[in-house]
């Protein structure tokens, strides 16, 4: 049995569809403080299968270790943790606290309880800023964010449990920029107040919940002067948390694989895909550059192809329709 934490959230939840739609047993774990509650229902209505949802905290040992005593656990698979860049900033104790003792707590219960595998939600963040790009794992690692050193101290964290441990197995996905939906337009990204995010905010700019969007700077070295990313469809990346499973299983130790497509997209090309893809206009106005950017950040995905056989199959036309479907609940 696989237990998810996070479950209920955005890359959590579309991994659970995989892990159920591949006939794999899992439980979930979530506080809903970033999810919604009819999430898990949602979950086993597109899979038409059955799972418990524990609502309760990781950072709080008797919960999970409550938890790993009633329940057959053979893997982890955790993405509970705080992940809002710019809070971070404004809240660190906050979010050493949260990302670093929930995984700690959850690390000494696997142990306690012999449970030896590991999937950790990384993230290209832990990658400096001044890497030339593709990113490859073997890039230089350097955060400028609190968001960013926990992500990069948990992989540190697991370093040392697989060194104490020989027979522990752990995988770090470095997401680069998830976006999108599950085709039936029932589990999505649905953050709670404005966006942080560039996708979630065109979506609501299309849907007319919001005015318009800020492009934040023009002026970067790229083709058409907005920031570039490696956008991956989530349903993409959930399959690759199901192909990291069954290669931690084949092995022991830590491995860093990269989750991304190798494509860079700017802001400018996403507005124009989401505008062909819902039929709206986005209306949006050049604004100054957000802090802590950089011009342009993809993947070089040559390791998930070697060792997990991962390749993404979305494009980004597919990945601003099913957000476009998700966020305006069409049933077309
Ligand atoms: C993408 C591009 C912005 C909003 C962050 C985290 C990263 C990961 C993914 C968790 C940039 C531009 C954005 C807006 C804009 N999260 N933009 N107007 O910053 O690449 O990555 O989310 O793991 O860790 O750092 O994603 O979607 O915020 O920005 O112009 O209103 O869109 O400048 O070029 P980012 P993003």
């Amino acid at each position: 049995m696989i237990l998810v934490t996070g479950g209920a959230g955005y890359i959590g939840s579309h991994t659970c569809v995989e892990l159920l739609n591949a006939g794999k047993e899992i439980v979930v774990l979530d506080n809903f403080s970033n999810s919604s509650r009819d999430v898990p229902e949602k979950i086993a209505r597109i899979t038409k299968k059955e799972f418990d949802t524990i609502e309760g905290d990781v950072c709080d040992p008797e919960t999970v270790r409550k938890l790993f005593s009633d329940y057959p656990i053979d893997a982890v698979i955790h993405f509970a943790g705080l992940k809002a860049v710019g809070e971070s900033v404004e809240k660190p104790l906050l979010y050493y606290r949260e990302n670093l003792s929930g995984a700690v707590n959850l690390l000494e219960c696997m142990r306690d309880f012999g449970v030896k595998r590991f999937i950790f939600s990384s993230s290209a963040t832990v990658y400096a800023a001044d890497n030339p790009m593709p990113l490859t794992e073997e890039s230089r690692l350097g955060c400028t964010n609190p968001y960013g050193w926990t992500k990069f101290m948990i992989e540190r964290i697991l370093e040392g449990a697989c060194k104490a441990d020989p027979g522990f197995s752990a995988v770090a996905l470095r997401y680069f920029n998830p976006i999108g939906a599950h085709e039936s337009g029932l589990i999505g990204e649905d953050p709670k107040g404005i966006p942080n995010n560039l996708l979630p905010y065109v979506a609501r700019v299309a849907a007319g919940k919001l005015d318009c969007l800020s492009v934040f700077g023009d002026d970067y070295d790229t083709p058409d002067g907005t920031g570039v990313r490696d956008y991956i469809h989530v349903c993409d990346l959930a399959r690759g948390h199901l192909l990291a499973l069954d290669y931690a299983f084949g092995r022991t130790g830590i491995d860093f694989i990269n989750l991304g497509t190798g494509k860079g997209t700017s802001v400018l090309e996403i507005v124009r895909a989401y505008e062909e893809a819902s039929g709206k206009k986005v209306p949006y106005r050049i604004a100054p550059r957000r802090a802590g950017d950089i011009a342009t950040c993809y993947a070089d995905t040559e390791k998930a192809k070697r060792v997990l056989g991962f390749c993404a199959q979305y494009g980004i036309l597919d990945m601003c329709y099913s957000a476009y479907r998700f966020t305006e609940g069409t049933d077309d």
